[in-house]
């Protein structure tokens, strides 16, 4: 044993090449077995791809960095539960490329917040969040309402998604610019706010 450890402990290439060896350890037995259970690559009943507005919503969401305050993330305790619905599970976000998790709470979780509120509720709010909610630091998103989606960018979106292995037909992709002819992205937003988290919605 002594001559094995002293050959290593001299020699940084087996140094290396045994160290990320044990490394991958950790790999084979807590990632690999992730990557073929159901469980976390299969969609739970109900959830669906999301529909061309809903996804053009989806990147507003992302790229007015509504993640740096709102998590979607319910943790499997009571006093998450009991304020914001079921714990999340991960066939909730297979069709999220990236998921939106996170941790931020500066504002309330968002992960089941579809059908919580009216479509005229989060329009008000977007506009101007201390309308309806008088204490809120939420920022304003007023400029979303004269802002038009672009229509032939979803096109090449839902194709690249259904590259990846997404579910949609190509009734699907051609209507995909059609779908969000004439909406702004504050339509768009919502479209996407309301669908989420709506599989899991009733339970506990
Ligand atoms: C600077 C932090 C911040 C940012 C950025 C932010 N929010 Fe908020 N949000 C809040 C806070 C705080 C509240 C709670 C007060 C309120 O309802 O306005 C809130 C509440 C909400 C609610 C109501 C949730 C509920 O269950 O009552 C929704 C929906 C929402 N935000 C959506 C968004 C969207 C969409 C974006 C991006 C366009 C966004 N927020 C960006 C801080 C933020």
């Amino acid at each position: 044993m002594n001559k094995i450890q002293k050959i290593v402990e001299e020699n940084v290439f087996y140094l290396i090449i045994l160290t990320f060896f044990t490394l991958s350890i950790a790999m084979f037995v807590e990632i690999l077995p992730l990557m073929f259970s159901k469980s976390v690559t299969q969609p739970i009943a109900g959830v669906k791809p999301y529909s061309s507005l809903q996804l053009a919503g989806r990147d507003v969401y992302i790229r007015e960095g509504c993640y740096a305050c709102h998590s979607q993330m319910i943790r499997p305790f009571r006093s998450e539960t009991e304020r914001y619905g079921h714990y999340s599970v991960a066939g909730e976000s297979v069709y999220d490329r990236p998921f939106q998790w996170g941790s931020k709470r500066t504002g309330p979780d968002l992960a089941r917040v579809g059908a919580r509120y009216s479509d005229e509720w989060h329009r008000a709010h977007l506009m101007n969040p201390r309308d309806v909610v008088p204490e809120s630091n939420m920022p304003a998103f007023a400029f979303l309402a004269t802002k038009p989606v672009n229509a032939e960018l979803m096109t090449k979106k839902l194709q690249t998604l259904r590259d990846l292995g997404e579910p949609y037909t190509d009734a699907d992709i051609a209507g995909a610019a059609d779908a969000v002819k004439g909406k702004t992205e504050m339509d768009a937003l919502i479209a996407y706010l309301q669908g989420l988290g709506l599989a899991l919605k009733n339970k506990r």
